[in-house]
């Protein structure tokens, strides 16, 4: 199996280093360049404190035949960018995994690569990319994986690989629930740790606006077939909070470092969901308006 990565930031990293490391064949692919770049050297930092060296060999999209199982693991607002010259010239037997946080992006997947195996992936495995080549690996995290399309279905192989190299991996008859779930605490923490500007921790200190944000989802959570009481979805968000609570959120670490973040494809993805709905968040409608303002002092529309 030849693993293609695209977008080798913190998480592609850690990806393909862990990969690479439990013997699998694992290039990066930069969709900005049309051919095969420099092999790139990277440090790994594994949890242990131990460093290993790792080096990749990178790829442009006119590498074709160097492509193989595509894992995409840019920002969510970086998919179809990253994905479009590909449009038309990835072969059809080559699928392709979109693991990222927020949704709205398997829509256009599914409209532009009809006929590739298509999937999903929900990983809570934690990296930074502390510079160009040194990846650190934070936290130990599960990873489940599902089908988006038919033809994903028959690619439940990819996990034993992923299993080896990540110490967890799992297959989800139901990812998009998996990803609902993971959209929720997102929804929830990230905005929040962004506004306040501090780790996630301090939530403790503001579980009645917890308690609100997840009372407000209820109803169109409920229309998707998610049927936890607001108390279960509050008592969930909470437990992500105490796990990560010396954490900064990616979000506050986006906003703190003048970088664009996800919300359009977090909270916006749930808006523009209740908006279809007939249903109205006016507190998630005002957490996304107070992030974009603070976006819009560093990001043009
Ligand atoms: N970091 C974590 O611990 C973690 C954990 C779970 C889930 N996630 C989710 O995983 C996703 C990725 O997060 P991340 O922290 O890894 O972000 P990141 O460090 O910003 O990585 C994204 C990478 O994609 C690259 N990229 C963008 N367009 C590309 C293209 N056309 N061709 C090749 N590479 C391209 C970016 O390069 P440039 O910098 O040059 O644009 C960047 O290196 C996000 O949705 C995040 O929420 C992250």
């Amino acid at each position: 199996m030849q693993w293609t990565i695209l977008g080798a930031g913190a998480v592609g990293s850690l990806f393909a280093t862990h990969l690479q490391r439990s013997g699998q064949k694992v290039n990066l692919l930069d969709t900005r360049q049309p051919h095969r770049q420099q092999a790139k050297p990277m440090l790994l930092e594994q949890l242990d404190g131990s460093i290993c060296m790792c080096e990749l060999d990178c790829i442009g999209y006119q590498d074709l035949a160097q492509i193989g199982c595509l894992l995409v693991t840019t920002k969510v607002w970086q998919v179809t960018h990253a994905l479009q010259p590909l449009v038309g010239l990835l072969p059809e037997s080559c699928p392709i995994v979109l693991l990222h946080n927020g949704m709205g992006t398997a829509e256009w997947l599914t409209e532009h690569f009809p006929h590739n195996p298509l999937l999903a992936g929900v990983t809570s495995c934690g990296a930074l990319k502390t510079d160009a080549s040194h990846i650190k690996h934070t936290g130990f995290g599960e990873t489940w994986l599902g089908a988006l399309n038919a033809a994903g279905e028959q690619w439940q192989t990819l996990v034993s690989p992923l299993a080896d190299a990540l110490g967890h991996a799992a297959w989800s008859e139901h990812i998009q629930e998996r990803q609902w779930q993971k959209l929720v605490v997102n929804a929830v923490i990230n905005p929040l740790t962004a506004v306040y500007n501090q780790q996630s921790g301090i939530l403790l200190q503001h579980q009645d606006e917890i308690a609100a944000l997840c009372l407000e989802l209820r109803p169109l959570l409920l229309q998707q077939g998610l049927t936890n009481t607001a108390n279960e979805w509050q008592e969930l968000v909470l437990q992500v909070v105490d796990r990560t609570a010396k954490n900064y959120s990616s979000m506050q670490q986006d906003i703190a470092n003048r970088r664009r973040t996800e919300i359009d494809y977090i909270t916006g993805y749930l808006l523009q969901q209740a908006e279809q709905n007939g249903l109205e968040l006016p507190q998630h409608r005002a957490l996304y308006l107070k992030i974009k303002a603070l976006e819009s002092q560093f990001v043009t529309a």
